[in-house]
């Protein structure tokens, strides 16, 4: 039975207080949506719920900081929170159901809870170090336990990532030379179905931390393996870094890490 710390229990309070909101305003005919400087599109829904979430953490957790993709970051101290409001906005400012607040909490040197909300999915996803990683249906109480998949062949894997814009295409041609499906389940989904062991390597080419941090200890926790695609960990200090990210089920990492290095 999935147990929850008072942090992942706040966590779960901050995803409930985040789908009253964006729920409502999901296909709402006045919705507002602005272009940010980087081309991007975000909602009035993005940036209510980041303000609410902050609220709310400045409220029951006022010594800890927030890192926001909307609102950015001030002092940061030994324990943060980690906010995407809504990931897949694009999704989201047309009707479609993928989309996700992101929530993750950083203590020290370690992402340590992790969870996604996927309301119009009906879905919820979380994990605590060392006390696995789950799923939950809206309106259930029983959440399943996640676990990768056991499949061993490259030949054998299915892949899935956003979008083929930003990627070095002698990586994108690796993995999909060699995988047997590829799926553009895309942002937060790819990862979490990588959890759920319905797919069997995610990977996107840059993300920020409010992008990956949720996801990290989901994936470990269903015991994938998650880098960056020269192998290295992903930073979770600096906020400021895009790094590359590919997830798998473990036993097929170190091939996609090979297959990411091939160059033509
Ligand atoms: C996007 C998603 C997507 C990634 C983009 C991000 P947003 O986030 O994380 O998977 O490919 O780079 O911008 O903007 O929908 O929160
Ligand atoms: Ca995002
Ligand atoms: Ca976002």
């Amino acid at each position: 039975m999935s147990q929850f710390s008072v942090d992942l229990e706040f966590a779960q309070y901050l995803a409930d207080r985040a789908q009253v909101i964006s729920l409502s305003r999901f296909n709402a005919l006045d919705l507002n949506v602005t272009q940010k400087p980087d081309l991007t599109p975000v909602s009035d829904a993005d940036l209510a719920v980041e303000t609410e979430l902050r609220a709310q953490i400045a409220a029951h957790n006022p010594d800890d900081s927030v890192i926001g993709e909307e609102f950015g970051h001030t002092s940061l101290g030994e324990r943060t929170w980690i906010i995407d409001p809504i990931d897949g906005t694009k999704n989201y400012v047309r009707g479609v159901p993928v989309w996700a607040t992101l929530i993750a909490l950083r203590e020290g040197g370690k992402i340590t809870v992790g969870l996604v909300s996927a309301p119009a999915l009906g879905r919820r996803w979380w994990a605590e170090i060392g006390l696995g990683a789950w799923v939950q249906e809206l309106g259930s109480d029983s959440p399943r336990r996640l676990y990768v998949s056991s499949v061993q062949k490259i030949g054998d894997a299915s892949f899935s990532f956003s979008d083929q814009q930003g990627w070095d295409q002698s990586d994108f041609e690796g993995l999909r030379a060699a995988t047997w499906r590829q799926r553009a389940y895309g942002d937060f989904w790819s990862h979490v179905l990588l959890a759920e062991g319905a797919v069997d390597v995610s990977a996107e080419p840059e993300l920020a931390l409010y992008d990956y941090a949720a996801l990290l200890p989901i994936v470990a926790e269903a015991g994938g393996e998650a880098s960056q695609f020269d192998g290295t960990p992903l930073p979770i200090h600096d906020p400021d870094i895009e790094p590359s990210l590919i997830c798998s089920n473990g036993s097929l990492h170190q091939e996609c890490l090979k297959l990411l290095k091939v160059q033509t």
